[in-house]
């Protein structure tokens, strides 16, 4: 096993703590933050936990041209024996480097990346809130850092861990939200960056968040960007369907993100002996079992969205009304046996928690 030393520096101004039982998504931030830097020739070096500060880029730093970034999101939870867990840790380190692998950014340590997070957390136990719905996210990034304006990979990086004390991503928290069917922009495309959590995907979806918004819709839904035909994802989630008892969800073809909350809820579906298929769903075949009554239940999953009902989706001029517009009896099972066993108030029976 490597060993990497961790410096710690403590803050000498801890913040005013906010209020944990009205908490926004992504708005305020701990006390410290985890740094690691990467050199050309010399890897990744110098991990340090440091006082949460802004930092200093040079204005050519490469990740402000081009956009060679990635991130991850995952979330720690206090249980009621006072402990912390993270959900799944190991997924996100591999993901990460899944990305990393498409962004031409050097791989970094699964083990330094999670070491660092959890000595980051341990450090900010106390900004890990308890109120129902509420987790500390956790952000780990990676930004290009070396002075340079041609288009090429950085021989410089630095990985930084944020934490940030979150309750619902959505205003509607648990309860359904509306979505637009997106039709003029595309996502992502096979062979593009769709698969990879990187900066870009989500900049070149506000046009279409921005436009569905105004029309009082949370997010939109992303069709192919070949055929614009076979539904992927929502912004922030991966999306399932319950038709005529059978759970459809898009199949992973390289454009759609691998959601760590989608595996563990196909996981969770096939431990139920639920029927489910990971297949192509294009929105005609969607249509027409909705129009026939078949579609029973729908609801997007993410780490930020947890699982997120959707009562209706806006389809060619048409507001498809799904389960009347209320969470369904699968979704809301799902939530309570999800967030059961990130809080430790569940069994575990895949082992998916690890303690801080
Ligand atoms: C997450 O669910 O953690 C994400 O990264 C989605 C983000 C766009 C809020």
């Amino acid at each position: 096993m490597t060993e990497f030393k961790i410096d710690i520096t403590l803050t000498e101004n801890p913040k005013q703590k906010p209020d944990f039982a009205h908490l926004d998504f992504g708005k305020n931030f701990t006390d410290h933050m985890f740094i690691v830097d990467y050199t050309k020739g010399k890897g990744w070096h110098d991990a340090r936990i440091v006082p949460y500060q802004p930092i200093t880029l040079d204005p050519a730093a490469m990740v402000f041209h081009y956009g060679q970034t990635v991130f991850e999101g995952l979330k720690a939870y206090h249980t009621s024996e006072e402990e912390v867990l993270l959900f799944r840790p190991d997924m996100n380190m591999k993901r990460l480097n899944r990305s990393n692998d498409r962004l031409c950014i050097p791989h970094i340590d699964e083990e330094l990346a999670l070491n660092g997070i959890k000595k980051l957390i341990d450090l900010e136990r106390e900004w890990v809130p308890t109120a129902e719905g509420t987790s500390l996210y956790v952000r780990p990034f990676i930004i290009a850092t070396e002075p340079y304006l041609g288009v090429a990979p950085s021989k410089r990086y630095q990985f930084i861990v944020i934490l940030s004390p979150v309750g619902a991503y959505y205003k509607e928290g648990i309860n359904p939200v509306k979505i637009a069917v997106e039709r003029q922009f595309v996502r992502a495309t096979i062979g593009g960056t769709g698969n990879a959590k990187t900066a870009g995907n989500y900049a070149g979806s506000l046009k279409a968040q921005e436009v569905a918004e105004a029309d009082g819709y949370s997010q939109v839904l992303w069709l192919d960007g070949r055929e614009n035909k076979y539904i992927e994802e929502v912004g922030s989630m991966n999306i399932f369907f319950k038709i005529n008892g059978e759970v459809v969800t898009p199949m992973l073809n390289g454009s759609i993100l691998e959601g760590v909350t989608r595996d563990s809820i196909l996981k969770l579906l096939a431990h139920w002996n639920i029927p489910v298929s990971e297949r192509k769903l294009s929105m005609e075949e969607l249509y027409e079992a909705y129009q026939q009554g078949l579609v029973e239940e729908a609801f997007g999953t993410g780490t930020a969205a947890v699982i997120s009902p959707v009562g209706e989706l806006f389809w060619e001029n048409e507001k498809l009304v799904i389960n009347g517009g209320k969470t369904g009896e699968l979704s809301k099972k799902l939530y309570d046996t999800l967030t059961g066993i990130q809080l430790g108030t569940e069994s575990d029976p895949f082992g998916w928690t690890v303690k801080v």
